[in-house]
């Protein structure tokens, strides 16, 4: 027997379904799945002799220079774009709903323009006259940006063909709709589309496209992960509501380096550059206190020190408490557990709190020791010497691991006047002036000698 044609398929994961059903079973995502016309129905239907065209092939060596980037002279902005704006590439910018993409995307349209590039900005969440309110509130009421308020696809393709643009803003991905796909806009179908159509409009035509695209509760951008596959770049603009800190994260970036951020501060006039974060996260810290330790991260190609903050207290009988902010909760557990396991310190019966302070995001695994002297001196009830900065990973062996870029670390470190440093053995370093290191090789070697326990 043939196998039953699977003519539905998610748009989200992709898996493919024999009929339609509200919920994908592969993803749990709801009203993705949809139905789709194979291209070619198997062995017996191949395109046989009805070739198509050639197409030419091309050396890798061209002759040609690759068109200039340009840039926005906005150093948060061009970093995290690799450098500035590659022509006819395709941008998402992703974020929460009321973080402030909009405001970003218009001081960015006004700096590009600045430079000397065509720019469209179409918005079709606000009439023209908001976002000229806006821009006038920014203090760009003179940028020379040509703005449209429009959401049928089919127009705005019309007119950037005609205005032919070097960039193109199109505020969101989401509000957009095309009149031959028959769903709502923002539904993943029409998100597909509109995406796909303005993707093949910058690569045929030469216009950068900077798509908006608001994220869904999960995280993920409506029309999950079907836009970022199809865009050359993939930024996120993050950052906690009650903080001005905001930041901007390359997640993919086919033209620089990706988990490059720019750091901005949201200010009544709109968005402002950061150009020393460190100095910004450690901002307003006084003696050093129980529970607060500075760790020296690495964000992208550029040190960031930042402060961690950890509270331990006697959990009410019951389930005892494990909350992070800005850290990932799995990694505090491993921590935990290795210090349960490797240094005989327990934390059963006790509430867990950690946070990273400003409102910062950290995912690498040179945190682990910082996260750990936290939570011990949290514990003790016994804050770390002043002008101490810490980093290292810690293996489930309670061995410490050196981590990447040590001495940039130290470096920025001895910039901002820390004295200092607690690292893993193992990697040489250089003497960094005015820094002294002590490079520890085990979890509890380091119990023994910051908290004489262990
Ligand atoms: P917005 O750019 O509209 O967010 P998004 O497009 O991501 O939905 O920003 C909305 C928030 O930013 C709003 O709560 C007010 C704040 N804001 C300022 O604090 N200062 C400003 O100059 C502007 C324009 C906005
Ligand atoms: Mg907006």
């Amino acid at each position: 027997m043939a196998p039953k044609p699977r003519p539905f398929v998610c748009s989200s994961c992709g898996a493919a379904h024999a009929k339609w059903q509200g919920r994908c079973d592969a993803c749990g995502a709801w009203d993705t799945v949809i139905e789709e016309r194979p291209l070619a129905a198997g062995p017996g239907k191949s395109l046989g002799a009805l070739r198509g065209k050639t197409v030419p092939l091309l050396d890798l060596a061209t002759e040609e220079a690759p068109p200039p980037r340009s840039e926005t002279r906005v150093d948060e902005l061009d970093r995290v774009l690799g450098g500035g704006l590659v022509p006819a590439s395709a941008i998402l910018v992703g974020g929460d709903p009321g973080i402030g993409k909009s405001t970003l995307l218009l001081q960015a349209a006004a700096a590009f323009a600045h430079s000397g590039l065509k720019v469209v900005y179409v918005s079709g969440e606000e009439a023209s006259a908001q976002v000229r309110m806006r821009a006038q509130r920014l203090g760009l009421g003179k940028a020379d940006v040509r703005l449209a308020a429009e959401t049928n696809l089919r127009d705005i393709l019309t007119t950037l063909e005609e205005a032919r643009p070097d960039l193109a803003v199109i505020d969101s991905i989401q509000t957009m709709w095309l009149d031959t796909v028959d769903s709502a806009p923002g539904s993943v179908s029409q998100v597909r589309a509109a995406a796909h159509e303005l993707t093949t409009f910058a690569k045929s035509r030469g216009t950068s496209v900077i798509l908006v695209g608001h994220v869904t509760k999960e995280g993920q951008i409506a029309g999950p992960r079907v836009v970022e596959h199809m865009v050359d770049t993939v930024l996120y603009f993050e950052g906690e509501r009650g903080h001005q800190f905001r930041i901007l994260r390359a997640v993919k970036n086919r033209f620089g380096p990706a988990d490059e951020i720019g750091v901005f501060e949201m200010t009544g006039r709109g968005l402002a550059e950061v150009r020393n974060p460190s100095a910004l996260f450690l901002d307003g810290r006084g003696k050093p206190s129980p529970g607060s330790v500075v760790f020296a991260g690495i964000e992208g190609t550029r040190p960031v020190l930042c402060e961690l903050q950890a509270l331990v207290a006697p959990a009410p009988a019951g389930q005892a408490r494990r909350s992070t902010v800005g850290l990932d909760s799995g990694r505090l557990a491993m921590i935990l557990a290795v210090l349960e396991a490797r240094c005989g310190l327990s934390f059963a019966g006790l509430d867990v709190y950690l946070n990273v302070a400003g409102g910062l995001k950290i995912s690498e695994p040179a945190a682990d020791l910082a996260v750990a002297a936290a939570l011990l001196s949290a514990r003790e009830d016994q804050a770390l010497p002043e002008g101490t900065v810490v980093f290292g990973e810690i293996s489930l062996s309670g061995a410490l691991r050196p981590v990447t870029q040590m001495e940039n670390r130290l470096k920025e470190a001895a910039k901002l006047g820390f004295r200092n440093a607690l690292a893993p053995a193992g990697g040489r370093l250089s003497e960094t002036s005015g820094l002294s290191v002590s490079q520890v090789s085990d979890l509890p070697a380091f119990v023994g000698e910051q908290f004489g326990a262990g």
